[in-house]
């Protein structure tokens, strides 16, 4: 099979922002607590953090992260985590039911993001909580001094405002599982009150106001009508959050998976303008898509385990995937479907970072190690520069079950003209053949050549990385035929390829 890239600096999509790489950290599970932060573990810094994860994430390069929900947000009081440590309350985690000891909280997670080089985006709890209590934390984290919660801040260390600049108007407000759940209705007019509040403390700020959990969801697109019929003017960013697994061992629509999202990312798009358009506005509202990765969720059955009046467990293991190479595969092909989007796409959290659903895995007392999809994402991040192009992909097509005929190939491409540099990231739907891929790269400049290739891929696509074999998949130089203006690598089946072009 031979597909063929053509590129051209010409056509830009849109400015690759650093904040389309950000992080998500939920207090859930081991990821706070026997996760980042393990006080007795060998590598703990006096402040409890471990330092072998700080480096890899670090070495991930995570910008913004989100915290500290998800699910948890909405039953968070977030005074609980701030001042002296021992008369903080012990709490109780609804979400995931699981107790809350705060001894780690807002203070404590600001100087891990100093620590690994991460800007902090705060959610709000708009499940159990309203205006006043967003309101609140907006004055402790973000006003100079001279009232009294900025002046609480201060007490309790922090001289300098945290000056958090993005803001969750809550989670997944649309799922029957959240504590607060609501209509959109309800959802967006309490969204439109607290955005407008927020804003009349700090108008710097920048609002994302909670999208749907998923394409799934029965109430998506009139959900995102509604809420931003409430809410056009008062925010900035709608949200979309997205998880894929390979279902019934059908991994034909599962290799597929960035299709659903390039098709969900435009129907959001779309149903903003329309808002736009009925309101006579020119103000675009970009995407947040501030939860997405693979998580085998039909497999998730712990927390229905856990439950149960007198069992409230501290950092229970829970959402620990284990992930293939086919679903680090996957995974870089939904990072691809983010690039395509830069236009509207201007922020994104990798959902999550240590060991719940992460490219990161610990064991107390024992090592740190990157799982399969920390590949895609460490070099995606740290490749994509300057502007995403609209790359023309010809390719075969193959037949899914779930979503038609499919291109074999999928690919995005960024190019710097700063330093003149690009990159290619590719993927190679196909499971049983090589793809040979003939790249034009004349659009780019007529001496651009490809300087490197990198392939992750395995002549068994179940295999991962594991506390007994932490190494066994990683990446490999790929094999590049190049010359001036054009290039050929040939990609092994199920494979995601990054290619540099200078
Ligand atoms: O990331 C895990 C959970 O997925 C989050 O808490 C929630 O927002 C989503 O349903």
């Amino acid at each position: 099979t031979t597909a063929h890239l053509a590129l051209d600096r010409r056509a830009v999509v849109g400015p690759v922002r650093r904040r389309l790489f950000g992080g998500f950290v939920e207090h859930l599970g081991r990821h706070v607590y026997d996760g980042i932060y393990e006080p007795g573990h060998p590598e703990a810094g006096p402040d409890g953090f471990r330092r072998d994860v700080i480096a890899l994430v670090r070495e991930l390069g995570v910008s913004t992260i989100r915290y500290p929900g998800g699910n948890f947000v909405s039953g968070f009081r977030w005074e609980d985590s701030v001042g002296p440590r021992a008369g903080r309350p012990r709490r109780l985690d609804l979400a995931w039911h699981s107790t809350e000891t705060n001894e780690v909280g807002l203070h404590e997670f600001a100087t891990w993001l100093d620590a690994v080089g991460s800007d902090l985006m705060l959610a709000v709890n708009l499940g159990t909580r309203g205006v006043q209590e967003a309101l609140d934390l907006l004055e402790y984290t973000n006003v100079p001094g001279g009232s009294d919660l900025s002046e609480w801040r201060r007490t309790n260390g922090r001289d300098e405002p945290f000056a958090v600049d993005m803001w969750c108007l809550g989670n997944e407000m649309d799922g029957p599982w959240q504590v607060g759940h609501r209509s959109a209705d309800a959802y967006g007019a309490l969204a439109s009150q607290a955005a407008k509040a927020m804003r009349m403390l700090d108008p710097s700020i920048r609002l994302v106001a909670c999208g749907s959990s998923g394409s799934y969801m029965p109430t998506f697109g009139e959900w995102e009508r509604v809420v931003l019929t409430h809410t056009y003017d008062d925010v900035d960013y709608i949200s979309c959050h997205a998880y894929y697994e390979e279902r019934d061992g059908d991994v034909g629509s599962f290799l597929a998976s960035g299709v659903d999202m390039d098709h969900f990312i435009e129907t959001v798009v779309a149903t903003a303008d329309h808002v736009g358009a009925v309101r006579g506005s020119t103000k675009r509202i970009e995407i947040s898509f501030d939860e997405w990765n693979v998580w085998y969720q039909s497999r998730f059955e712990q927390v229905d385990q856990i439950r149960g009046i007198d069992t409230w467990p501290v950092a229970p293991r829970l959402l620990e995937d284990v992930y293939s190479v086919t679903d680090a595969v996957v995974f870089g092909g939904l990072l691809i479907s983010l690039l395509k989007h830069a236009d509207r796409v201007t922020s994104a959290s990798l959902a999550q970072l240590v060991n719940v659903i992460a490219p990161i895995m610990t064991e107390p007392g024992g090592p740190a190690w990157r799982q399969t999809t920390f590949f895609p994402f460490a070099t995606t991040s740290r490749l994509a520069r300057g502007a995403a192009l609209d790359v023309h992909v010809d390719a075969p097509t193959y037949s899914t079950s779930v979503y038609g005929d499919v291109p074999v190939v999928d690919a995005a491409v960024t190019w710097d003209e700063e330093s003149g540099t690009g990159a290619v990231f590719v993927l190679n739907r196909a499971t049983a053949e090589p793809t040979t891929l003939e790249l034009d790269l004349a659009g780019l400049g007529t001496d651009v050549r490809v300087s490197e290739a990198v392939v992750l891929a395995d002549d068994d696509r179940h295999a991962r990385n594991t506390l007994a074999d932490p190494e066994r998949v990683g990446l490999r130089a790929l094999e590049v035929e190049s010359g001036p203006g054009r290039a050929r690598v040939t990609l092994p089946p199920v494979a995601w390829a990054a290619l540099t072009v200078t």
